[in-house]
């Protein structure tokens, strides 16, 4: 071929990196490389082996161990017993090891790519140019908060013993993104690779020992899906951290119920990528390459599905088969490589299921039309057109290089269909008009939103999702917070009070209950209403006596609650100016009704010192919260990319449950309640069973304080009864709970729609009250880029 030939075709010769150095280190480590405990690497006979397969080739790279629970066990005690020197280095010597492990992963880039490539089949220009530096990058940001935590986040700690498991799609990556916050913010570690991608997990205890880390403060064990879930239900483990597959972080949601383990998951998506007809349309086709050819499509923030606005979407499709036509695939460490291998066979046969039930159920399949090597595990890029919303590529991660393309005409159709997902992880929006950008970037559920742009990521950016996609934020402030211990929870409690005993039914409104003289009701939509069922139950003083007879709900109330809440969303477009006077005027009706809210207090039992001070407290935590509704604010962060902002706001959940207990039955409901108003959110509250006198007392104060219908809803009853309802409803984004003793039941409820739930007596003291209104929001990062 002449040099005229080469200019005309672009044909590029082989340049493969050289796997010999990393194929070297592996024979090195033939016999039988043991897991990380303790500083030193340990082999046991007894358990059983998996081997460790090049997907490009089907070449035997490694035969690793599967850690049994004995193994598993003892690297648990091994970062128990590091902690106390690992807390005990001080700010300043743990920024150092991260300091030191940032700078080795540097040192060892080159042959932490090519391994990375070898186990993964990624290409070498990907792992050379993105997960390596991201992964070091991640430690040098975390060497920083390492030094700063304490002064950063005054009184928390953290957790204790950390048990994380990660995917296989960014093996080295990940790693960073679950050990370099932890560690900076003074826990220790045991970490699971996935079975597919242990190699640069194996290199990086090695990194560890020479960076000097201390001996148990990072254990590796390795192993599939039985070491994992060995390793999250383990006791000795204080938080857990996952990324992985949906079905798996609901798995781990229901075997830690109860547990009071911290636990943060980041799961799949099915992200919108949304081609506006103002778009750059050449930028948005290189989008589309970052966003689903990217790692073979095995990002869990894939762009997987293009919403193309109709005017443009056959010109775009005609140049995205353009594009697909020029894109390289084939062996991963040929540095023009564009596609690589598919992890894994299993992998592989998962998208071609999936790809060929997209084609029976109508889809017209648009692939590259390019030779596949004849070895090893590879896919055909491409993108579905003509699939129905429905359809099963529309609906599921594919987690392969293919996307599926649809139309939409306005704007809020975009936003219909970007939502019409269960998932919430993140979304691309393109279009040249800032003011389009940035409104459907608001408008998107999702954690992460990127405007003409995709697949970006640093340190300094929070990273998750919303809904099916899990919860907690990896990266910046907000990641390093996952790995705080929340303050103490729970305020001095109440007196000790007889719970309220729902088995026995009241005697109709009068007999048993001599001085009845109320019946109450549940406050429905801005409305009192009477319960489904005509339940109720004795509300008794301090001796047994009844007082009143209050509404029992149902689970028929719940439902009727969550809607009017799902209706009432126009309290979270309110400004928060808005927000904040509703919240005054509550705050003022309830002052002057303070005499009556404590005899309501003091009938159901409740001393008169102590029913003063609850009202007290009450009002003062609705003032406070009042005062901080326009005070969310996000931020703006330092990402390394240029001419880049990445900026975070603080977004209600939805529409959020509240259940409490009998603890400071006024204050604590005032100050859950508030703070959730505050952020935005609408919610169904759940009040102490004991006193459903007071919550009585609050619906008419609610009725005439310009609260909107059903941003508020009061329901009395059997907590044990309601809070799971609440837990299991697919639309309640979000629950707080205070009996710990509800906590299993749940949150295996909760599991379903993977909503968090917040446990703890919500406080009303303003450092209580600062948590919970922090706790009542959800970070959102938007990047947008600059630039004339
Ligand atoms: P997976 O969720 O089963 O595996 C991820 C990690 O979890 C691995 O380390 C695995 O050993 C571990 N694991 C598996 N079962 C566990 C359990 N019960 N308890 C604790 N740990 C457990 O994902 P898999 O099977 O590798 O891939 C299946 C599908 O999941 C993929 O096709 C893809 O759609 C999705 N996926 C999504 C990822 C994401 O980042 N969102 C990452 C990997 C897979």
């Amino acid at each position: 071929m002449d040099i005229t030939e080469i200019l005309t075709t672009m044909e590029y010769g082989p340049n493969p990196e050289s796997a010999d150095d990393a194929l070297a280190w592996l024979k090195d480590r033939q016999d039988w490389p043991g897991h990380f405990i303790a500083g030193a690497f340990h082999a046991d006979p007894q358990e059983t082996a998996m081997k460790v397969e090049n997907p490009a080739t089907h070449a035997v790279l490694a035969t690793m161990p599967v850690a049994s629970a004995a193994t598993v066990d003892a690297a648990v005690a091994a970062a128990r017993a590091a902690l106390p020197g690992w807390r005990g280095l001080g700010p300043q010597g743990r920024a150092r090891v991260l300091y030191a492990l940032a700078r080795h992963l540097q040192k060892r880039a080159r042959f932490l790519a090519v391994l990375e490539t070898l186990d993964n089949g990624k290409p070498i220009r990907e792992s050379r140019d993105i997960d390596v530096p991201l992964a070091a990058r991640h430690f040098y940001h975390h060497a920083g908060w390492a030094a700063a935590a304490e002064v950063e986040f005054p009184g928390r700690a953290g957790w204790g013993v950390c048990a994380q498991v990660i995917p296989w799609n960014f093996p080295l990556l990940m790693l960073s993104w679950k050990i370099a916050p932890a560690l900076a913010a003074g826990n220790t570690v045991v970490l699971k690779p996935a079975e597919q991608t242990p190699l640069t997990a194996l290199a990086f205890a090695e990194i560890c020992r020479e960076a000097g880390v201390p001996d148990g403060a990072v254990n590796i064990v390795f192993g599939a899906g039985d070491t994992g879930a060995t390793l999250v239900a383990h006791k000795g483990v204080d938080k857990v951290a996952f990324t992985g597959s949906t079905e798996v972080g609901r798995a781990i949601r229901r075997s830690l119920a109860g547990s009071g383990k911290g636990l943060t998951l980041e799961l799949g998506g099915k992200s919108p990528f949304i081609v506006c007809a103002d778009a750059d349309l050449e930028a948005a086709v290189e989008g589309v390459v970052d966003g689903i050819w990217f790692n073979g499509g095995q990002v869990c923030c894939a762009g997987s599905r293009l919403l193309v606005q109709e005017g443009i979407a056959e010109r775009f499709y005609a140049r995205l088969r353009d594009r697909l036509a020029r894109l390289r695939i084939g062996d991963p460490l040929h540095k023009s490589t564009d596609i690589g291998a598919i992890v894994s066979g299993d992998q592989l046969a998962r998208i071609r299921r999936l790809v060929a039930e997209g084609q029976a159920q109508g889809g017209t399949l648009h692939a590259a039309d390019a030779a596949l090597p004849e070895t090893g595990h590879y896919h055909l890029p491409g993108f579905f057109t003509g699939a129905e919303p429905a359809s099963t590529v529309a609906r599921e991660e594919i987690f392969g290089p293919v996307a599926v393309a649809m139309t939409f005409r306005t704007p809020d159709e975009a936003v219909a269909l970007a939502n019409n997902t269960a998932y919430g992880l993140a979304a691309s929006v393109w279009s040249e008009n800032i003011n389009t950008a940035l409104d459907l970037a608001a408008r998107v559920r999702a954690g992460v939103v990127w405007v003409n742009g995709t697949n970006l990521f640093d340190a300094a950016a929070p990273f998750g999702g919303m809904k099916e996609s899990g919860f907690g934020r990896e990266g910046g402030r907000a990641g390093l917070e996952a790995y705080l211990h929340p303050l103490a929870d729970d305020p001095a409690p109440g007196p000790a009070t007889e719970p309220v005993d729902f088995s026995t039914a009241p005697q109709g409104a009068g007999p048993a209950a001599e001085a009845v003289d109320r019946t109450l009701k549940l406050y429905v939509g801005g409305k009192q209403v009477r319960p489904d069922g005509g339940g109720s139950y004795a509300v008794t003083d301090g001796t047994g006596r009844s007082v009143a007879l209050a509404a029992r709900a149902n689970r028929k109330d719940v439902r009727n609650a969550v809607e009017a809440a799902v209706k009432a969303a126009g309290w979270a477009r309110m400004p928060a100016a808005g927000r904040a006077q509703v919240l005054y005027f509550l705050a003022e009706n309830m002052d002057q009704r303070r005499a009556d809210l404590a005899v309501s207090l003091t009938r159901a039992g409740l001393a008169e010192d102590a029913a003063d001070r609850e009202v007290g407290a009450a009002v003062d935590a609705l003032i406070f919260a009042a005062g901080m509704a326009d005070k969310l604010d996000g931020g703006l962060h330092s990402v390394g990319q240029p001419r880049m902002v990445a900026m975070t706001m603080r977004e209600p959940w939805g529409v959020a449950g509240l259940v409490c207990d009998d603890r400071a039955p006024l204050s604590a409901l005032i100050a859950g309640v508030g703070a959730l108003l505050a952020a935005g959110n609408r919610v169904v509250a759940v009040p102490s069973a004991r006193h459903a006198l007071v919550a009585g007392d609050l619906m008419q104060l609610i009725a005439t304080s310009d609260v909107p219908g059903g941003a508020l809803n009061l329901l009395t009853g059997d907590p044990a009864e309601l809070a799971p309802v609440l837990a299991a409803h697919d639309e309640v984004d979000a629950l707080w709970l205070a009996d710990p003793a509800l906590r299993a039941a749940v949150e295996t409820a909760a599991a379903g729609n993977l909503k968090p739930v917040m446990a703890g007596l919500p406080r009303s003291d303003p450092a209580g009250l600062a948590r919970l209104l922090q706790g009542a929001t959800q970070v959102k990062t938007i990047w947008v880029p600059y630039g004339a």
